[in-house]
């Protein structure tokens, strides 16, 4: 398995597919404006980070060191669980091909033969994963916390001993989920001191404890907080390969050894063992590097310009609370929200999302922010709102 360099991954991959992506006009939509890689780099107020075109991808991939694996073992994928597992302080990561599974196969393991497990009413496990926990799973969710970002620690531990008098037959609370930043509350963070309260209950109590941290970066970011410490109050932690560290797909899953040596068998079992996952890895590692220093500089630069853009009439932006990079935006009435956006677009490569008929919405704040200074981004606003 030898490691491909640029010159060799263009001959090898036979980067004539290239000009054959471009004139494919399916494969080569929406490729216009996206040329982070060769460029001309768009900063969006949307997202959580970089979601290559299919060219930028490829031209990105050709900076990377890329190994092959075979099944997820070996090559880049190993290399990228090392480092996960040096990210996270857990004693093994491994690579998932998709976020839902990562999920649902920890906390299946996780809690063994009982059946309970404690979510929230606003998670991605509760709300987004088409039931896979009851149907595929044979565990039964326990939402907390209605429409909630969390739970708190008291509010579980009253959800876990009213089960007694509440249900005639007994069956066991095995694990409970935990999604931190969360999706479905633009990006709101649970508090670390709630967080530490949980987990030390459910310690005490003898119940595993799984993170949902796709955007864990985000969370690690606005709160300065590490990923290992974070990580550190939970059994398992799963994290996106795709939300923002450029991948096309996957997710890694870490913890115990004891808990991630049983996922091979369980990834296969569920259909879901990929002959080659390198070109994922291999993008996620490349990208990893230097990423938590982006998002610092990311971080103090959205501080920055937010404090600027604030003074001109007519736009107002603020966190949330308890955030992370989503950000309420409002404009004044007067102003039209299509004009701008393609002002903006047009003359200087930036792209904001849609806003509701009082002119509200929300702005997500990530890595491309770094592409231009403050300066040209404001002047891009006060000219496109003029
Ligand atoms: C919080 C959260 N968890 C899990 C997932 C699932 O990830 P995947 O798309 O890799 O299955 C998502 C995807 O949107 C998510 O937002």
């Amino acid at each position: 398995m030898a490691s491909v360099n640029r010159r060799n991954f263009i001959k090898n991959s036979g980067l004539a597919t290239l000009p054959m992506l471009v004139a494919n006009p399916v494969l080569a939509m929406g490729t216009t404006n996206n040329q982070s890689a060769a460029g001309t780099q768009v900063i969006k107020f949307m997202g959580d980070g970089e979601m290559f075109e299919p060219v930028d991808y490829l031209n990105i991939l050709q900076q990377a060191t890329i190994v092959r694996d075979s099944y997820g073992a070996g090559g880049s994928v190993e290399a990228l669980e090392k480092k996960f597992v040096e990210i996270t302080g857990k004693e093994k990561a491994v690579f998932m091909p998709s976020g839902t599974m990562a999920n649902q196969l920890a906390i299946a393991v996780l809690s063994g033969e009982n059946s309970k497990v404690f979510v929230q009413d606003t998670s991605h496990i509760y709300r987004d994963e088409a039931d896979a926990a009851q149907s595929v799973y044979q565990k039964r969710l326990m939402p907390l916390a209605k429409d909630e970002p969390f739970f708190t620690a008291q509010q579980l531990q009253a959800a876990v001993e009213a089960l007694p008098s509440e249900e005639v037959f007994k069956t066991g609370v095995g694990a409970v989920s935990i999604e931190n930043p969360v999706r479905r509350s633009n990006g709101r963070m649970v508090p670390i001191e709630e967080l530490r309260k949980i987990s030390a209950y459910c310690r005490a109590n003898n119940i595993k404890l799984h993170l949902d941290g796709a955007r864990i970066y985000m969370a690690a970011a606005w709160s300065g907080i590490s990923v290992k410490e974070y990580a550190s109050l939970f059994d398992t932690i799963y994290i996106s390969l795709y939300k923002y560290l450029g991948a096309a797909g996957g997710a890694m899953l870490c913890g115990d050894k004891t808990i991630i040596d049983k996922m091979p068998h369980l990834i296969k079992v569920h259909g879901g063992s990929m002959y080659g996952n390198w070109s994922n890895a291999a993008m996620a590692l490349h990208r990893l590097e230097g990423f938590e220093g982006r998002m610092k500089n990311t971080v103090q630069k959205a501080n920055e310009l937010f404090e600027a853009l604030n003074k001109i009439p007519g736009i107002t932006i603020k966190p949330l609370p308890g955030g992370t990079n989503i950000y309420s935006f409002a404009l004044s009435p007067k102003i039209e929200i299509t004009k701008l956006r393609d002002a903006l677009n047009t003359n200087y490569n930036i792209r904001i999302g849609r806003v509701n008929e009082k002119n509200e919405g929300f702005i997500s704040v990530n890595e491309t922010l770094l592409y231009q200074d403050n300066n040209y981004i404001i002047n891009a606003f006060k000219k496109s709102m003029a």
